[in-house]
């Protein structure tokens, strides 16, 4: 009987078999829910195949809850069948001829045929067993996301291996199946790197080769910038961005996207100190991805990072705090640095933007000042208002909130608790300027 470090040859078919073992790691709930779908596509009069990066994870003993099934007949039909059946939520794409399902316990199956109208073949593709399912796996990224498992009731755990990808998985390789993966789709390029990084795994040569061909040919001008975003976004929510952005650059993918973005070392060092300031924070108040993506693009100016944004076709809202007030964080930071008034700006900062101003110091004990400032400022209410201060005699006027930017310093800084006070730093204040400043 042969065997490998997860599967074994079925006496009865010949046919390579995944581990009792490695089956007993699926959760229950899982298990039941791909027994289910097997047994609906026997009814439907065909098999079904667990897939894509499910698979890949359960020879990794990672858990990954977002299943993939393909099968040998039109997947939109079938899941609409099983949503019918068991009550479950369904979502088309109809361009794509696939189907999600989500179910009673908002789990997430995505069906699709094996079959696809849509796939044209490259005529470089190599040999591959005649069938739906070469069809179905030679249109996928790496070997290690083309293992298929046989979840139909006769043949339930049946391996079909046809790249080898669990040799793959055991070599910690990212390989791709043909010479124009990357022109077909240049997303697969920060793919490879994202599972490279992520599971530990080495690019293959060859792999690696043709990213360098693709980049040098100026690959990613074919892709829109909003899909290019849209795999960086799944980089920078990976449990450790710097590694795949790093690698970003040294296959000089960033700097293609604008001029300004920093050299490699400059982006290593200030994304390892976002790092840094993360693990410091322990609130779960701002977005980690956003303030990576700060990082990055921390070299450019408002212009830069306005053609960035734009390239990347990113919502209004998130240009705003990438552009707008990252520019303003870093000033008020230049500000607060040279003892100049900028305190109750901080006040109102996100977090994102405070933990940029951390990153942004090299030194932790500026860096632990800022926060405290930040802390402080957040907590500190003026209780004087325009009134009280046209009561004082002063015009309403640009002179105004100079007063209340000045009593927020000193209230920061000293011991101002009640109004009175307050009133009595404004007067002291007042006295020590210019006539012209209470005449204006
Ligand atoms: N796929 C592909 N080419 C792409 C995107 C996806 O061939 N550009 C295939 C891969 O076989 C992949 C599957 O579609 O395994 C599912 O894609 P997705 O859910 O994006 O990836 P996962 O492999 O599940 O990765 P992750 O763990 O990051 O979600």
């Amino acid at each position: 009987m042969t065997t490998s470090f997860s599967s074994i040859i079925n006496i009865e078919t010949g046919r390579p078999q995944l581990k009792d073992n490695i089956i007993k790691t699926i959760p229950k709930n899982i298990l039941n829910i791909l027994k289910e779908i097997g047994k609906a596509s026997e009814q439907f009069g065909c098999q079904a195949y667990a897939a894509g990066g499910f698979v890949r994870d359960l020879f990794l003993n990672t858990p990954n809850f977002d299943i993939d099934i393909v099968i040998e007949k039109n997947g939109m039909e079938f899941a609409k069948k099983i949503a019918e059946t068991k009550g479950w939520k369904l979502k088309t794409h109809k361009k794509f001829g696939t189907a999600t399902l989500i179910t009673s316990d908002n789990l997430k199956i995505d069906i699709a045929s094996a079959r696809s109208e849509y796939y044209k073949a490259p005529a470089a593709l190599p040999q591959v067993k005649a069938g739906l399912l070469s069809e179905d796996v030679m249109r996928r990224d790496f070997t290690i996301n083309t293992i298929l498992i046989n979840i139909s009731p006769k043949n339930f755990g049946e391996i079909t291996d046809i790249y080898s990808g669990i040799k793959d998985i055991k070599n910690k390789t990212v390989k791709v199946l043909h010479d124009i993966s990357f022109i077909d789709d240049p997303t697969r390029i920060l793919r490879a790197i994202k599972f490279a990084t992520r599971f530990n795994f080495t690019i293959d040569p060859h792999t690696q080769k043709l990213i360098k061909e693709a980049v040098d040919k100026n690959i990613f001008a074919s892709l829109s910038g909003k899909r290019f975003f849209t795999e960086l976004e799944y980089i920078l929510k990976e449990k450790d961005p710097v590694l795949p952005l790093i690698k970003l650059f040294e296959y000089k993918i960033m700097q293609n996207i604008h001029a300004d973005i920093a050299s490699n070392a400059g982006a290593l060092s200030f994304l390892n100190r976002i790092k840094e300031v993360i693990s410091l924070y322990k609130k779960n108040d701002y977005s980690e991805w956003a303030l990576y993506f700060i990082g990055l693009i921390n070299n450019c100016g408002k212009e830069a990072s306005e053609d960035i944004c734009r390239y990347f076709q990113i919502p209004h809202n998130q240009k705003i705090l990438f552009c707008d007030l990252r520019i303003e964080a870093k000033n008020l930071l230049k500000n607060i640095e040279k003892n100049k008034t900028a305190y109750r700006k901080i006040s109102v900062f996100k977090t994102e933007l405070i933990l940029y101003m951390m990153a942004s110091l090299k030194s932790p004990v500026k860096r632990e000042e800022i926060f405290k400032i930040y802390k402080k400022a957040k907590n500190t209410k003026i209780l004087t208002n325009g009134n009280d201060i046209i009561k004082l005699g002063i015009k309403p006027g640009p002179i105004f909130s100079e007063i209340i930017n000045r009593l927020f310093e000193a209230k920061i800084k000293g011991d101002i608790k009640t109004k009175k006070k307050e009133i009595d730093y404004i007067k002291k204040y007042l006295s020590e300027e210019t006539p012209i400043i209470k005449n204006s």
